[in-house]
C-alpha cells in the first residue's frame, strides 16, 4: 500500500487548478508528473499542447488484432474556496479513517492514478499486456474540455479503440461494485442584469427605479412553476423517460431518501413532482442557479440600489435533449421576461451532451464480470447526474462506447471542501484495471 499511497499523494499536492490562470504553474508541473509516470511505466507518452492546458497521452506498443482499450481521465482540479471550511489545506493530502482528503482526491486524481498504477503493476508482473491500451489524460475537464474535441477530431488515428474505460464517477456506496450507463448533460449561461449607471441610495430612488438584484431574483424565479416542472417553453420536448427494468432496478438500490437527506443534512428532499429522488437527479432535466449576485454582501446592511446584478445557470440534460436546442430556448425564455429599466446580456457558457450506452454489451459484460472478480458481489447498474462531455464525443468521434467505472463513494465531497477518496475504494481499483486488462486479453 504505502508505495500507491505515496504516489497518490505526490500527485495529490500540484495545485492543478485549471480555471485560475494564478494555478497555470501548479497545471503544468502535474502534467510533466503525469508524463513522467507513463514513461517510467514503460509506455510511450507525449504531451500535446493546447491552448490552454495540455493532453498527456500514453500508449504501450499497439498490435495488430488485439482489442485496444482507451482509459480517460483529468489531472485538473476545482477550485478550493472557501478555504476555511477545509479541515487540512486542500494540496496538504492528509489520511483520516481510511479517506485521503485533498482537492482533486477522488475528482479525479485518485480515480485516474488507480488504472495508471494497475497498468504499471500489470507491466511489472509480466512485460507484455496481452491488449493495446492508450491514455488520454487532460487537463482541462473541469473548465468543459474546451480543446478536447478538437483533439479528438485531429488525433483520431492515434486514439483508435474499441472501448473506452473512464473512472470519474461515483459507487452506489462502500463496497458495492458500480457501472454506470448513462450521464446527464449540461448547458451553462451567465446572465449579466444592469440597472442604473452606478450604485444609488435605495431610499432616494428606491421604488422609482428597477433594482437589478430583484431581477436577477426574478428570472431565477421564472424558470419553474409550483410543481418544481421548467417552465422555458419546449425545455422538455424529446425527453426519454427511463425504461421499466431501470426504475425497477433503481428502487433495490441501497439508497434511500433517508440517507441522503441524512449525507447532505437535509430534512427534507425536494424537487420535480412525480418522481422519485433517483428519477430525478439521473432521468430528468433541471434549471440550476449556481451563482447569484449582487449589491451588499458585507457585515450588516447597507441600503443600496445596486447597479448591476449577476446570475450563472445550468442545466442538467437527459437523452433526446440538445444543449444547443437548451441555450436557445433559455435565451428567448429569457428575453421574453418582463426586463424593462434593465440591460440584460444573456452569455452561453460551456456545455455537453448527455450520454447513455447499452449496459449489456459485450464490453460492458466484461466490465461487469471484472467488477464482480474484485468486490466479489454482482455490481449495481446506475446513471449518474453529473456530466463528462467528452465521454458522449468517444462515442460520435471515435465510435467508442464507455465503460463507466466510478470509484467515489458518495460522501467524497467532490467540487466541496474536505473532498475525500476512500483508500480502499483505491486499491479496488488498482485490482479493477487489472481484472479488465486481463479479462479484455482473453
Ligand atoms: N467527475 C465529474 C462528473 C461526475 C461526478 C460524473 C459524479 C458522475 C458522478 C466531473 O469532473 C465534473 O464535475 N464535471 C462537470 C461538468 C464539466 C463540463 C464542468 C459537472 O458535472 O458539473
Ligand atoms: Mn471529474
Amino acid at each position: 500500500m504505502s508505495a500507491r499511497l505515496d504516489k497518490l499523494i505526490e500527485f495529490l499536492k500540484f495545485p492543478s487548478i485549471s480555471t485560475d490562470s494564478k494555478f497555470k504553474q501548479g497545471i503544468d508541473d502535474c502534467r510533466d508528473w503525469v508524463h513522467a509516470q507513463f514513461t517510467e511505466m514503460g509506455l510511450k507518452s507525449e504531451i500535446y499542447k493546447t491552448p490552454k492546458h495540455d493532453i498527456v497521452v500514453a500508449k504501450n506498443q499497439h498490435k495488430a488484432g488485439r482489442p485496444t482499450l482507451l482509459i480517460y481521465g483529468h489531472y485538473d482540479v476545482q477550485p478550493v474556496d472557501p478555504l476555511n471550511l477545509w479541515t487540512n489545506p486542500p494540496f496538504e493530502p492528509t489520511v483520516r479513517d481510511g479517506k485521503i482528503f485533498a482537492r482533486g482526491s477522488a475528482d479525479n486524481k485518485g480515480q485516474i492514478l488507480a488504472h495508471m498504477l494497475g497498468v504499471k503493476e500489470a507491466l511489472a508482473d509480466k512485460k507484455d499486456l496481452g491488449i493495446n491500451l492508450s491514455f488520454l489524460v487532460e487537463g482541462e475537464e473541469e473548465i468543459g474540455s474546451p480543446n478536447l474535441d478538437a483533439f479528438l477530431e485531429s488525433h483520431k488515428d492515434i486514439l483508435k479503440c474499441d472501448v473506452v474505460a473512464v473512472s470519474d464517477s461515483g459507487m452506489v456506496g462502500p463496497g458495492i461494485p458500480t457501472l454506470t450507463y448513462a450521464l446527464r448533460g449540461i448547458a451553462c449561461v451567465e446572465v449579466k442584469i444592469k440597472g442604473p449607471k452606478m450604485d444609488l441610495h435605495s431610499g432616494v430612488y428606491g421604488g422609482g427605479v428597477r433594482n437589478p438584484a430583484l431581477a436577477a431574483a426574478q428570472i431565477a424565479a421564472s424558470l419553474h412553476n409550483e410543481k418544481n416542472e421548467i417552465t422555458i417553453e419546449g425545455f422538455y420536448d424529446g425527453v426519454a423517460e427511463p425504461q421499466q427494468w431501470e426504475k425497477d432496478q433503481w428502487k433495490s438500490l441501497p439508497i434511500t431518501e433517508e440517507r441522503i437527506k441524512a449525507l447532505v443534512g437535509v430534512d427534507s428532499l425536494y424537487g420535480e413532482e412525480g418522481y422519485s429522488y433517483l428519477e430525478r437527479v439521473w432521468a430528468r432535466p433541471t434549471a440550476e442557479v449556481n451563482g447569484i449576485g449582487g449589491g451588499y454582501q458585507g457585515e450588516g446592511s447597507k441600503t443600496v440600489l445596486p447597479s448591476e446584478a449577476l446570475l450563472k445557470l445550468s442545466f442538467r440534460l437527459v437523452p433526446g435533449q440538445n444543449p444547443k436546442d437548451i441555450l436557445e430556448k433559455v435565451e428567448s425564455h429569457i428575453k421574453g421576461l418582463d426586463l424593462k429599466g434593465l440591460t440584460v446580456n444573456v452569455e452561453m457558457g460551456h456545455s455537453g451532451t448527455p450520454y447513455i450506452c447499452d449496459p449489456f454489451s459485450s464490453f460492458a459484460k466484461l466490465a461487469l464480470s471484472s467488477l464482480e472478480e474484485v468486490f466479489g458481489k454482482s455490481p449495481c447498474l446506475i446513471r449518474e447526474g453529473g456530466s463528462i462531455p467528452v465521454v458522449e464525443s468517444f462515442k460520435q468521434l471515435l465510435g467508442a462506447d464507455t465503460l463507466l467505472l466510478g470509484l467515489a463513494l458518495p460522501d467524497c465531497r467532490c467540487h466541496a471542501p474536505d473532498e475525500n477518496f476512500d483508500l480502499d475504494c483505491f486499491e479496488k481499483g488498482i485490482a479493477l484495471n487489472k481484472a479488465l486488462i486481463a479479462n479484455l486479453a482473453k
